[in-house]
């Protein structure tokens, strides 16, 4: 059982995990605001097979052994697959060890993205957490199917900040640029969690120090702890940023961030911007002659109420089955 109720509202999570994927699966299956009918995965920070072993594993330590996990594709669509194992680990946790569940893996991910949204125009919320190489198969041989989503809410890109795998490029969209820009024109109902916002949202070596002596807590211990001394060699700098949880946290509580509608495209080519967000806020153009679509970009976050919404819903399912034993 999980924390939803009638009211909520059903959403997919496309992931690729991944730590940050590991604890945006949490946050959703801790939020009574949303139903999770499924978790479907996706080559990116490792292969779609240990990704699809680690959402199985996560959502086994939280006894939700029955949200169905559905692979998707095994690489980018039209490039050589790009990891991001040097802050995940090869394993995709970091130094945790779940061991991976008995049961399997269902159908394929892309049937079940345009049977979900086929079956329920209008109702259910996408969050995308990894490339987008899915929703991209899926609009491909559906189109118009991620317009049927109630809302996109993706972490990905990056719009007035830096980027982080080049110098303006984010890891997700820069795994699959010709995805990203796919998706970005389908015309969907996107809200984007660019490394503007995730940028601004971190675990600190404190927060490590105070998790619950239960399984989750142990589990993000372990899972974040070598990104966070990756990010102490590299930057002097003990945070763990949480990515991909402020996309589920666009579909929880919007109203936590600065939203701003945006003219956007994806760049696909260029040795330099891959995968870069274009925004185009030109102040002599006109509305008609603007490059790409509008979408609804985070700007910026009340990082304390995230945060103060976060911890509490990451260890909910361990407090409820905690007090189950008793
Ligand atoms: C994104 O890249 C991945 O490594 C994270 O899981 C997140 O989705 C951040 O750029
Ligand atoms: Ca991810």
């Amino acid at each position: 059982m999980g924390s939803e109720t009638s009211d909520s509202r059903p959403v997919i999570l496309d992931a690729d995990p991944g730590v940050d994927d590991a604890l945006a699966i949490m946050l959703a299956l801790g939020s009574p605001e949303l139903a999770v009918l499924g978790i479907c995965t996706v080559s990116g920070n490792v292969s779609l097979d240990i990704g699809t072993g680690n959402a199985l594993r996560v959502l086994a330590l939280l006894g939700r052994d029955e949200v169905p996990v559905y692979p998707g594709a095994g690489g980018p669509l039209r490039r050589e697959a790009v990891y991001a194992t040097e802050v995940h680990g090869p394993g995709g946790l970091g130094d945790s060890a779940l061991p991976l569940p008995g049961r399997s893996s269902s159908g394929d991910a892309v049937s079940f993205l345009i049977e979900t949204l086929s079956a329920l125009p209008g109702e259910v919320t996408l969050i995308a957490v990894g490339p987008l190489t899915n929703l991209a198969l899926a609009e491909a041989r559906a189109p118009g199917v991620l317009k049927k989503a109630r809302e996109v809410c993706v972490m990905g890109g990056a719009v007035d900040e830096p980027g982080n795998i080049t110098p303006v490029a984010e890891f997700n969209f820069f795994a699959d640029p010709e995805a990203a820009r796919q998706v970005v024109r389908s015309g969907a109902s996107i809200t984007l969690a660019p490394l503007d916002v995730t940028h601004r949202v971190a675990l600190e070596a404190s927060h490590l120090a105070e998790m619950p002596a239960t399984p989750t807590g142990r589990f993000v211990r372990g899972a974040v702890r070598p990104a966070m001394e990756l990010a102490m060699r590299v930057r002097a700098g003990r945070q763990f940023f949480l990515h991909d949880p402020l996309a589920v946290g666009l579909a929880i509580c919007p109203s936590l961030f600065r939203i701003e509608t945006v003219f956007a495209d994806v760049e696909t080519g260029g040795d330099l911007t891959a995968g870069q967000v274009v925004a185009d806020r030109r102040l002599f153009t006109t509305e008609g002659n603007r490059k790409g679509l509008p979408i609804r970009c985070a700007l910026d976050v009340d990082a304390g109420r995230f945060l103060a919404l976060f911890f509490p819903r990451i260890f909910s399912e361990a407090v409820s089955r905690e007090d189950s034993r008793r």
